[in-house]
């Protein structure tokens, strides 16, 4: 495996493969690696002759300063693990490689990117814009692997894309759980031992929720799940919205989308955790 460290090496052992007529799928991520970005290197294993992995935590996305000063670093356990899981490529640069001037580009990425986390984390959607478009454009990857917790931002991702123009496949994989149900997360070592404990509920009243939907309205399902998460201790929830799985929007009934996804955010003391379940595809 190489860790590559500027621009130039990356985008020229990412070339050469293209030249070869090697596919190259690329896996982008901030680190503090678990088994959720594990999946999606195995995927991307499965489906491409080359497979590089960024590890780069980029401040162009933290629209607050004590979580990118928090984020949790943990390189060399990470370079362990992509090297124990048959990776060819990392791609670990400094913030001043990748940014040597402020990236003032604003991405018209719309509807999608204006609700939920667009409405809650001003500029951070265009923060991901601007890093995932780098990474595209240094890697040329003919498919890239995006995790499905961070549901709308594989849709604001998509549109970035069509609007940049890349050629590629991008690939949204299932969300990882732990065996109590609590999605993987790079913040979950942030809980304490109590919190820790307390948050599967999030993911517990998210499925309890597709039983109550079968006898419910969207808004009576939007209560529930509110209503049950905010009871526990130290949960206070954000958001919770129930979209159409494509455009991102709201939707009033049942009827209104073949794809229906309820999207959440709840703040388990300090930490702010994001889930999703799919009630319709
Ligand atoms: O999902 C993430 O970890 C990040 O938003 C991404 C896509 C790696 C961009 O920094």
């Amino acid at each position: 495996m190489e860790v590559f460290r500027t621009v130039k090496e990356f985008e020229s052992a990412t070339a050469k493969k293209r030249s070869e007529g090697k596919s190259v799928g690329l896996v982008p991520t901030m680190g503090a690696l678990h088994e959720g970005h594990l999946s999606l290197v195995e995927r991307a294993r499965r489906e491409n002759d080359y497979v590089a992995v960024s590890v780069f935590v980029n401040p162009t996305q933290f629209n607050n300063k004590e979580d990118l000063r928090t984020y949790p670093r943990t390189e060399e356990h990470d370079l362990a693990l992509l090297s124990a899981a048959g990776v060819d490529a990392v791609f670990a640069p400094s913030v001043e490689e990748v940014y040597p001037e402020p990236d003032t580009r604003v991405f018209d990425l719309g509807a999608v990117a204006e609700v939920m986390e667009g409405k809650y984390r001003p500029g951070h959607f265009n923060g991901v814009a601007q890093i995932v478009s780098k990474l595209f454009r240094y890697a040329n990857p003919t498919r890239a692997y995006f995790g499905e917790k961070d549901f709308q931002q594989i849709a604001v991702i998509r549109r970035m894309a069509q609007l940049e123009g890349f050629d590629l496949e991008i690939v949204s994989c299932p969300i990882k759980r732990e065996s109590d149900g609590l999605a993987l997360s790079s913040r979950n070592v942030r809980l304490t031992a109590e919190q820790r404990k307390l948050a599967p509920n999030i993911a517990k009243i998210l499925f309890e929720s597709c039983n109550f939907a079968k006898l419910h309205t969207v808004a009576e399902t939007i209560d529930y799940v509110v209503a049950a998460i905010n009871a526990i201790d130290q949960m206070r929830v954000e958001y919770y919205e129930i979209v159409d799985g494509t455009t991102m929007q709201a939707v009033d009934s049942w009827d209104q989308s073949d794809y229906i996804v309820g999207c959440i955010t709840v703040y388990c003391g300090e930490v702010r955790l994001i889930d999703n379940i799919c009630y319709k595809k």
